[in-house]
């Protein structure tokens, strides 16, 4: 008796908690009001794996030129990207000229993009695919090229007369933090004033995060996503560095991210060098739980299949790419194990348990039902699917029940908890 009181007692806990988030989710900040990105943005953007290579004498299938991505429009359709979800095909820095035009226009590099943008914006379009490119809110662009300071409107113009559909905003060479915040929301208005969506990917809070803390409800009004944390590189050190960086800030950005705005932890490496394969079942796990923008940096001239199949994987797409658009969390880390969590539609759960030991063997890890989906995920019961490193079914599990993992050194098993009375409805 005494212990079912205690469980009832628990349960109204449990779900008072829940209704403030449903509430908490109502009261949630607006998203720029651009129709876009209604779930994180998937595609392919250059720089990671390409970053600034200018050499097509010598290195004429790495540089930066409209061979490279016209290859890629044809790999993302004939490879099977584009059929899950892929779509936006984008360009980072170093498509420019060094110069303005006449007309104090940007311009492609006139070597390594003969036909212009337009010209490869019509090629990618007519792949079903979508272009993105990139630019700098201050004075010069990383690199060095032209930056956009003093020509947002222009600018704005010319991407949407060249028909390109997303926007990657950079804040090198900005002088100060008022040019900073203003730059980036005036390029929003200006993007909404030629009439053409554009997705909108800001870096602004990175940039902010050394002088103040940004305010993400304003963000959110005017970017699609927001980089917040240094560029991600082709090594373990720098995926474990990203998700080290959103567990100590998930107070503060986990709820503004929602349909139309996206915390963006940077690209997917998987596929390159710098990663064993466990190291890239985690990156892509917990991508899916973060909800981040699934923006892969890789060659898909040479990718092997097992990264292939990962990156393609239908039932970790599905649960970045969730209708009800929450970002996940860490819910706990004990020892040597860090268990994530996202909620999902229809009363599902996503559970990510990482293992960060980097020695010894695989690691058995006991999860209580009741400590997961803030107690109602398994409430009576659910049932619960392994979808990596390798899909299984697990069975139904009760609400009191507990279950035992297995997970390799720097690997994550993701799961996925359906609640049975959910099912029993379908
Ligand atoms: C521009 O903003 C308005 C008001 O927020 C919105 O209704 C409209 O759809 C936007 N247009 C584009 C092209 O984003
Ligand atoms: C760009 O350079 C000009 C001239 O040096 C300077 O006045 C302006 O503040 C700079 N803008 C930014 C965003 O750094
Ligand atoms: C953040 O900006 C919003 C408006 O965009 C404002 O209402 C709110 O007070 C700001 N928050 C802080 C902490 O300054």
């Amino acid at each position: 008796m005494k212990l079912r009181s205690t469980d009832q007692r628990l349960v109204c806990t449990l779900m008072l908690r829940s209704l403030a988030l449903v509430l908490y989710g109502v009261l949630a900040a607006r998203a720029l009001n651009n129709g876009l990105a209604k779930t994180p943005t998937m595609g392919w953007l250059h720089w990671e794996r390409f970053m600034c290579n200018l050499n097509c004498q010598e290195e004429p299938d790495s540089c930066i030129s409209e061979q490279l991505f016209m290859q890629m429009a044809e790999l993302m359709v004939s490879d099977g990207w584009k059929d899950v979800g892929y779509e936006y095909l984008c360009i980072d820095d170093c498509w420019m000229a060094p110069q303005r035009d006449s007309e104090d226009r940007l311009q492609a590099d006139p070597q390594r993009f003969p036909g212009g943008i337009r010209h490869l914006a019509n090629y990618v379009h007519s792949k079903g695919l979508k272009l993105g490119i990139y630019a700098d809110v201050g004075n010069k662009t990383c690199a060095g090229f032209p930056g956009s300071f003093g020509h947002y409107d222009l600018d704005a113009q010319t991407f949407a007369d060249w028909g390109v559909d997303l926007l990657k905003f950079d804040g090198c060479y900005c002088d100060s933090i008022k040019h900073l915040e203003n730059g980036y929301k005036y390029m929003s208005l200006a993007l909404n004033r030629t009439g053409r969506s554009i997705v909108y990917s800001c870096e602004w809070p990175f940039y902010l995060w050394p002088f103040h803390k940004p305010n993400y409800t304003t963000i959110r009004q005017y970017c699609n996503h927001w980089r917040n944390f240094v560029d991600v590189s082709d090594s373990w050190e720098s995926i474990k560095s990203i998700l080290d960086w959103t567990s100590f800030h998930q107070e503060k950005i986990v709820d503004v991210a929602g349909p139309g705005g996206w915390n963006d932890p940077d690209m997917l490496v998987i596929g390159n060098f710098g990663l064993s394969w466990d190291q890239q079942v985690t990156q892509m796990a917990l991508w899916a739980i973060m909800a981040a923008p699934l923006l892969m940096s890789n060659d898909l001239r040479q990718i092997s299949p097992q990264a292939k199949d990962l990156l393609q994987n239908k039932d970790v797409i599905a649960i970045n790419q969730d209708p009800l658009g929450k970002q996940g969390y860490r819910l706990r880390k004990e020892d040597n194990i860090e268990v994530w969590e996202r909620p999902l539609s229809n009363l599902a759960w996503a559970v990510a348990v990482r293992n960060l030991q980097e020695i010894g063997g695989p690691h058995f890890y006991t999860i209580t039902i009741v400590s997961l989906g803030r107690g109602v995920a398994c409430n009576p019961s659910c049932f619960i699917t392994q979808l990596l490193p390798v899909k299984r079914e697990l069975g139904f599990y009760e609400w009191t029940s507990s279950f035992k993992t297995q997970i390799n050194p720097t690997g994550t098993v993701l799961l996925r908890l359906e609640a049975t009375r959910m099912l029993q409805k379908n």
